[in-house]
């Protein structure tokens, strides 16, 4: 910041006689002077020092006053110091030469002092009004600068606190649910393996019966017909196997809860990225279903040869769970407005570099218009009617990938195409 009351002035002239007058009359009043001889000097001692005002005699040897004023105006230095030139040529073409190359005003030689001290008094107080207006542009551009950046925290706070908020309460949730199941789920799967056994015996015996007994007595031979045993013993053993498949799934799906709602997960651990992948995806099963209104969302995977990941697997899922989900919105948007009829999300991973996984997200929806991509990882930012988007899913996503994981997250997308969101995170944390 330059200090409006230096009040120092310059004078360079090579006439002993304007110099020796110049400089009692203004120390007289006050001011600072200093005294060049040449213009070489006057731009080499303007490296040095930084006055308020400069007097420049036009006819010098060596570089002429407009040449010296040509340069230090090209300087950044010294361009906003005011220039007043002295000259005796007093032909119009002169003065507008000065004044066109970034003179302020001129002073006519031989010199009054009068008029030069008035005129030096007006330019420099326009100068020091200059500087002061300056210097309060910049102090409220940065008053600015910082408000912006403390509501920027804000909103990256207020972020993290509603997205964690989310994320926790579904995580407990879904923990909770696993919890629960669990044990009903082990028992009737343990029981079904014991039922089948039970039920095979059952049969073979009856079947002994009839080949010993084929005559029973009528009340038998009714319950049979009853009971349609020939149906039963066809029927009984399929309806417990399907039993038995159903509890492998139940548990799968346990499984998957348990490994999407991890709250372990103060450390980073190598784990399966695809584990991971496929429990939200399970988790999103129900949004990735047909229904009256379209037909199921299909999933394609091309799942890479991938080492184990270290990674804070909760919140990679999390991350999976926003792209899943604002790729599912955006295919049934797709399909409202009939412009896709076969959704589908292509899931792709592979090792980049060696050192680097890219888990790649891909929909063939809408695709997003490109002022529009420039928004979507702000806080807040949403082209959701309000109650369905909060406009924090990829700000957040963006936060876990780039600051947990040193990694990157983009978005790449054509109207009319779809979007793939590309995850890229290093195999390992450096130490
Ligand atoms: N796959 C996609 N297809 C089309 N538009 C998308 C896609 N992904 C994101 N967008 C756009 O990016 C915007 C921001 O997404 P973001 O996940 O941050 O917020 P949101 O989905 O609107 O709300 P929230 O995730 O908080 O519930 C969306 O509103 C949407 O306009
Ligand atoms: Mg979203």
């Amino acid at each position: 910041m330059v200090t409006p009351q230096k009040n120092s002035i310059l004078v360079v002239d090579d006439t002993p006689n304007n110099i020796r007058v110049l400089f009692d009359v203004l120390r007289s009043v006050g001011f600072n002077v200093s005294v060049v001889k040449s213009g070489e000097l006057a731009l080499e001692k303007l490296s040095l020092i930084q006055p308020d005002l400069i007097l420049l005699d036009v006819m010098m040897p060596g570089i002429d006053g407009f040449e010296t004023c040509r340069r230090l105006k090209t300087d950044p230095s010294s361009k906003d110091i005011p220039v007043i030139f002295m000259t005796v040529l007093s032909d119009v073409e002169s003065k507008v030469k000065g004044l066109q190359i970034g003179a302020v005003d001129y002073i006519t030689k031989p010199i009054q002092v009068e008029e030069v001290l008035a005129r030096v008094k007006v330019h420099l107080a326009l100068r020091n009004t200059q500087i002061e207006l300056k210097n309060e542009v910049t102090e409220h551009l940065e008053a600015e600068m910082r408000l912006q950046q403390t509501i920027n925290e804000l909103q990256k706070t207020q972020t993290q606190l509603i997205q964690s908020e989310k994320m926790s309460a579904l995580g407990e949730l879904v923990s909770g649910v696993a919890h629960e199941i669990n044990n009903p789920v082990n028992f009737i799967g343990g029981n079904i393996i014991h039922a089948s056994e039970y039920t095979k015996n059952l049969l073979k015996l009856i079947k002994l019966y009839q080949e010993y007994y084929p005559n029973p007595v009528p009340e038998i031979s009714e319950e049979i017909q009853e009971i349609e045993l020939d149906y039963l013993r066809d029927d009984l053993p399929k309806l417990l196997h399907s039993m038995e498949v159903g509890v492998q799934r139940l548990q799968e799906i346990v499984l998957s809860l348990r490994i999407f709602s991890r709250t372990d997960d103060t450390q980073m651990k190598p784990v399966d990225i695809h584990q991971g992948i496929d429990s939200t995806l399970m988790i999103l099963g129900h949004r990735l279903k047909a229904n009256k209104d379209r037909q199921e969302i299909s999933i394609i995977k091309n799942y890479g040869n991938l080492p184990l990941v270290e990674c804070y697997i909760g919140r990679l899922n999390q991350v999976f769970m926003n792209i899943l989900t604002n790729a599912i919105d955006g295919l049934e948007q797709a399909i409202n407005s009939q412009k896709i009829f076969t959704p589908f999300i292509i899931i792709k991973t592979e090792v980049i570099d060696s050192n680097f996984v890219i888990i790649s997200i891909s929909d063939n929806g809408l695709g997003i218009p490109k002022d529009i991509q420039k928004k979507i990882f702000e806080p807040f930012f949403t082209t959701k009617s309000s109650g369905t988007g909060t406009g924090i899913g990829l700000a957040i996503s963006q936060q876990i990938i780039a600051e947990k994981h040193h990694g990157s997250l983009e978005c790449f997308s054509e109207v009319g195409e779809g979007s793939e969101f590309r995850i890229i995170i290093p195999l390992q944390q450096e130490q």
